[in-house]
């Protein structure tokens, strides 16, 4: 397997990118949706700042996506797929390649709108605007808050059709991302 895709095989980076970031952003929807449950308080707001941080890793990650998959050759659909399954792999794929940037986007702004600086694990730090803009910050807090919902449904919809594929169709959709093709 090289690094760059075949028609017929991921290449190793897309791979590792896949998986990575699959780890991540389940990461941060459970982190996200689980913060909101915590009384106001040192740990949570400890819990806000690994929150910001790694989501700025993420979207840096999903910049460097965006280029690997428009620069890298598209696999053709697994054997048996009908025009229907191309139809929602190719909506499901390009939905959540556009929420990977909604969700940190929007939270960024949010941020950096409400006057706070973002500190990505000490490694450099995201500047805030020295006045803080309230109807900015509550608009992309409530997109933040909206997308969440729907990202964190395109994902399990995204596992469901991967097993369903697998499982059901005994198909090669999952063996490809896992480079067990
Ligand atoms: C892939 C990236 C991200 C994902 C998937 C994500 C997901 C989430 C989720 C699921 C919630 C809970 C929403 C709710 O309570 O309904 C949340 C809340 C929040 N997120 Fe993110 N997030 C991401 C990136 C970021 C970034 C980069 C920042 C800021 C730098 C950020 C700041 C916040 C804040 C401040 C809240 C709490 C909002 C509140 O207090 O109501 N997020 N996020
Ligand atoms: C356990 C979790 C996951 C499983 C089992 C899974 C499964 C799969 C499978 C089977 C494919 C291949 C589809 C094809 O060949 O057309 C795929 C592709 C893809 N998945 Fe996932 N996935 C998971 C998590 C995620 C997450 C969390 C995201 C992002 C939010 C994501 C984003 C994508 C994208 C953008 C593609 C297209 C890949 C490319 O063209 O490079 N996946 N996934």
């Amino acid at each position: 397997m090289g690094m760059r895709n075949t028609k017929t095989h991921y290449g190793k980076l897309s791979i590792a990118l896949h998986w990575i970031m699959a780890l991540l952003i389940i990461g941060i929807i459970a982190v996200g949706f689980y913060m909101g449950t915590m009384e106001d308080g040192d740990p949570k707001w400890q819990l806000y700042g690994y929150h910001k941080a790694t989501g700025v890793i993420i979207l840096v990650l999903a910049l460097f996506r965006w280029y690997w998959v428009l620069s890298n050759e598209k696999l053709s659909a697994p054997e048996g797929f009908t025009k229907k399954d191309i139809g929602l792999a190719h909506a499901s794929k390009w939905s959540l390649m556009l929420m990977m940037l909604v969700m940190p986007v929007s939270g960024m702004v949010m941020s950096i709108a409400a006057g706070r600086a973002i500190n990505v694990f000490g490694l450099f730090k995201v500047p805030a605007l020295a006045e803080a803009n309230r109807p900015i910050a509550g608009f992309f807090h409530d997109v933040h808050e909206i997308s969440a919902w729907i990202i964190a449904i395109l994902v399990g919809l995204h596992i469901l059709f991967a097993l369903k594929h697998h499982l059901l169709n005994k198909d090669e959709t999952l063996l490809r991302i896992l480079g067990r093709n």
